[in-house]
């Protein structure tokens, strides 16, 4: 009977203690707008859940501010390890921002940076180099038409930009028509929000056709708004990827399709997978490493029909040669 109480007590001390070195991780999601955003939850969700003694604390805020500032307050009172954070727009995260840091709970950003990020403290930075991406998809446009002969006419661009004030819609936006200055013969007679959604999208380009005389060119700031246009230039009877060059950016698997069945002209990569970036900081910061307000902005790609488009700071790759090894 001894023998049997003394295993219990030990039992229970064993799990107080497991229990006790959890280490608990944050994730204020925005929502599920966009195949990226999948392959982004589910990758950071699966190596938080299958890494020994690391337990996830979830929330998908459906795209409201104010469900992740909520979700920042609730991780505060359930004192957290580590929030890993990206904001749906940039602005009017200051407050709660600073509520996490007085906290001290360790912060990661990933993908899109608040605008407060000097103001606060944070261990590290993963996310993509939106300015660069949207500079890419409007050069690739421009070496392209001169890649075929028609360089020196002027076509039609329409920009479809992502969720407004998201710091992926301001970076591209600036990118997009920082570029557009390079290549005078690309008139930009469109700029409108699809949302980073398909249904969006596809809305966008249906009033697009009706009330434009002619478009050349798509600049789709991710791919599910592409995606959702060329369904809209379907129904209109026009032949996507041909009567209208489609630039998207994200580079997920149903882009690489559409450019592959040559409805799609080529897809900027920005890429979704930080949990390669994630997992081994916080195991470096439970060592007692320390980091500061690190920035990485992963490697990325640009994939098209052809390949070897010159973009200066990247060649483009034939996406048909490379989708088999994609992994979102
Ligand atoms: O912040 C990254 C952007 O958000 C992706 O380009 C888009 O698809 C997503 O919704």
């Amino acid at each position: 009977m001894k023998k049997l109480l003394a295993l219990a007590l030990g039992l229970v001390l064993v799990l107080n203690v497991a229990a006790w070195a959890e280490v608990v991780i944050a994730f204020s999601q925005i929502g599920q707008e966009s195949d990226w955003r999948t392959a982004n939850t589910d990758d950071l969700k699966s190596a938080i859940e299958n890494h020994p003694g690391w337990k996830l604390v979830y929330d998908d805020a459906q795209q409201k501010q104010e469900n992740q500032i909520k979700a920042l307050r609730n991780f505060i009172t359930q004192d957290v390890n580590y929030i890993l954070f990206t904001g749906v727009v940039s602005t009017g995260w200051d407050e709660v921002l600073k509520e996490v840091n007085e906290a001290e709970i360790p912060l990661l950003l990933i993908d899109r940076m608040p605008d407060c990020a000097d103001k606060i403290e944070y261990v590290a930075a993963f996310g993509g180099d939106f300015v660069e991406e949207g500079r890419r998809q409007v050069a690739w446009a421009g070496e392209y038409l001169k890649s075929i002969g028609m360089g020196d006419k002027d076509v039609n661009v329409v920009i479809m930009e992502g969720t407004t004030g998201a710091s992926a819609q301001t970076g591209r936006t600036e990118g997009n028509l920082k570029a557009l200055k390079d290549y005078p013969h690309l008139k930009l007679v469109g700029q409108q929000s699809g949302n980073f959604t398909r249904a969006e999208g596809q809305a966008v380009m249906e009033s697009w056709l009706k009330s434009l005389d002619k478009i050349d060119v798509l600049i789709a700031q991710n791919d599910d708004m592409a995606l959702g246009a060329i369904d809209a230039i379907k129904a209109a009877g026009k032949v996507p990827g041909k009567d209208i060059i489609i630039v998207g950016c994200d580079s997920v698997k149903a882009a690489f399709d559409a450019i592959v069945a040559g409805e799609m002209n080529c897809t900027v990569e920005c890429t979704p997978l930080y949990s390669r970036f994630v997992v081994p900081t916080i195991e470096a910061l439970e060592k007692g490493e320390k980091f500061s307000k690190t920035v990485v902005h992963p490697e990325e790609g640009v994939f098209d029909t052809n390949g070897g488009i010159d973009l200066g700071t990247v060649k483009s790759t034939k996406a048909a040669d490379v989708i088999s090894t994609r992994q979102y």
